[in-house]
């Protein structure tokens, strides 16, 4: 029985898991990026949870068939490099072909937003579904694009950066990790969302959160459920550009279903509720028809099923 194994490599953690030909999960281990210790110990890392897991499991190294990964970054598929993962601390990264020389074992890899997209595609919220977008609100906003059941690769592979869509105005615009001005990471990344919050009490916003020790996103959305003002504010805020941001790519690519996930995601309603009740406003009738907004289902598994599914599903 041959085996795949799905990378998920993020800014704090590296995901890998085990999957079958049908793409189910059968095996994980997780362990720490240590980015702050640079590029050599993250291709360690990588090489060392990859043997890992299989050690771990039932099969052996044989079995394994491809190793999938997906980058938190600008990524040029074609040549397996990364261009740019400013969470990840990697820059003009060969990292196809170094995994291949380590691992010896033929490696794909793919923009972790992509791969959630295709994970999400394969077995999650969108299974079934042909023609879908998935943004994943996390550290960063990550996006990816199903058109007739794959990814959407764009020109040069850059298609599908939905969080460097700019939709804040200029003059409430701040810069972007990627450089740019009034990016949607800035207002809906769990970033974002604790910069906003941070913000309101430097300025002295009444709020409970200016007792909160060190804010995180969660924090913002449960004072917003018991009805503070500013953290309501801050909430409505990011699902105002997320919205505006749906309706932009709703016209533009006509899914049948927009997938949301990432851990901002778990906010549930309060989140979900205002970001339909926007992209009902922005987005024409016709468009609208038939058209859904779900959350994710695979949660943190999006990832090593879609890197998996690079070899299974591309
Ligand atoms: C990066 C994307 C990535 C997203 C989620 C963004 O900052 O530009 O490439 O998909 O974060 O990790
Ligand atoms: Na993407
Ligand atoms: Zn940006």
């Amino acid at each position: 029985e041959k085996i795949y194994i799905g990378v998920d490599l993020g800014g704090t953690a590296i995901k890998v898991g085990i999957c079958n030909e049908e793409g189910q999960l059968l095996h994980t281990y997780e362990g720490p990026t240590e980015v702050d210790k640079g590029p050599e110990t993250i291709v360690d890392n990588i090489e060392r949870y990859v043997r890992l897991v299989v050690e771990q499991s039932p099969f052996n190294w044989e079995q394994v068939a491809g190793v999938g990964a997906g980058v938190a970054g600008f990524t040029n598929v074609r040549e397996g490099i990364i261009i740019f993962a400013p969470n990840v601390g990697l820059r003009d990264f060969h990292i196809r072909q170094i995994l291949e020389e380590r691992l010896d074992k033929p490696v794909k890899i793919d923009n972790d937003a992509n791969v959630a997209a295709l994970g999400e595609a394969w077995g999650g919220a969108g299974k079934g579904i042909e023609n879908c977008v998935c943004y994943t609100l996390g550290t960063g906003v990550g996006g990816g694009i199903i058109i007739d059941g794959k990814i959407y690769q764009g020109f040069s592979g850059l298609a599908g950066e939905l969080g460097h869509m700019s939709v804040v105005p200029d003059l409430e615009a701040i810069q972007c990790g990627c450089g740019k001005i009034g990016c949607l990471e800035t207002v809906s990344s769990a970033t974002g969302i604790i910069r906003m919050a941070k913000d309101a009490v430097a300025r002295g916003d009444r709020t409970e959160l200016a007792l909160v020790e060190d804010i995180t996103a969660k924090d913002v959305f449960d004072a917003a459920k018991v009805g503070d003002e500013v953290a309501l504010r801050i909430v409505n805020r990011a699902a105002f550009y997320l919205g505006k941001s749906l309706a932009a790519v709703a016209v533009v690519l006509n899914p049948e279903v927009f997938i949301i996930g990432g851990g901002v995601s778990k906010a549930g309603d309060i989140l979900f509720n205002e970001v339909r009740s926007v992209f009902e406003k922005l987005t024409p009738e016709p468009v609208q028809a038939g058209l859904r907004i779900e959350p994710a289902t695979l949660g943190n598994d999006a990832g090593m099923v879609g890197a998996a599914g690079l070899f299974l599903r591309s």
